[in-house]
């Protein structure tokens, strides 16, 4: 990472490099063991994460979509799924650890050479990429983003069809104890009304070529990039 990585890069980078088997935990297929208060949060957190999952899954499955980004993979999840479905995949973290599930996940994963992988550590919006692809995911990845513009202008010369997002919700009863605990581990942290949203999409040219699901915790948006 170069230089001018910002000190709220840095500090996404850390956390998830800290958070990575946690977060994994939240989908429920490993035994890592968390605390009572943590459990009953991912419990809460698991429902929208998978509301986001079936979401995006159900779009990639259109044999339209050849080559997917998954920014800000994560442990791998989606990755797993895309493959499955026959795509081009390639997925992008800041933190390595995350990195490090996510191939463990993929290799453990029998693909019958379904699809192709490569994996990139960097963060999105330093990295050129030589070539373009169908969609891009970016599930739980706004919320550690300070300049959301810059990532939509990005994507719009990155992808050539379809972008699936999620936008954590500014409101709702849970927001404060995710604020205190973000700020506990000294995460940076950004929320969305509906009306910060419309005014973003508005903002890069984008109104009128989305679709907004509210999942409660999350907004999950699909914007058309054609
Ligand atoms: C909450 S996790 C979500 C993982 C995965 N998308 C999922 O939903 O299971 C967010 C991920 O985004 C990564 N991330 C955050 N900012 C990034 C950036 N600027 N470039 C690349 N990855 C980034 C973090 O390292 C973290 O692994």
């Amino acid at each position: 990472m170069n230089n001018t990585t910002s000190k709220d890069t840095q500090e996404v980078k850390s956390f998830f490099d800290g958070y990575a088997n946690d977060f994994d935990s939240i989908y429920g297929h490993t035994d890592h063991q968390r605390g009572i208060l943590d459990k009953l949060a991912d419990k809460l957190f698991r429902q929208v994460m998978l509301l986001r999952f079936k979401e995006t899954l159900k779009r990639t499955a259109n044999s339209a979509i050849h080559s997917v980004m998954d920014i800000g993979c994560g442990p791998g999840h989606y990755c797993v799924e895309f493959l499955k479905q026959g795509k081009k995949v390639m997925a992008i973290d800041l933190a390595e650890n995350m990195l490090k599930i996510a191939k463990g996940r993929v290799n453990e994963t029998h693909l019958d050479g379904k699809g192709e992988i490569a994996f990139l550590q960097a963060n999105y919006l330093e990295h050129n990429f030589e070539q373009q692809y169908d969609a891009a995911c970016l599930m739980g990845f706004f919320d550690y983003i300070k300049n959301p513009e810059d990532v939509l202008e990005k994507l719009k010369k990155d992808i050539t069809k379809e972008v699936y997002a999620s936008f954590p919700q500014s409101g709702g009863l849970l927001i404060w104890q995710r604020k205190i605990r973000y700020k506990m581990r000294n995460c940076p942290l950004y929320l969305y009304s509906l009306k910060d949203l419309q005014e973003l999409m508005k903002k890069v040219g984008l109104e009128g070529k989305y679709e907004v699901i509210d999942l409660k915790r999350d907004f999950f948006v699909k914007i058309d990039m054609s």
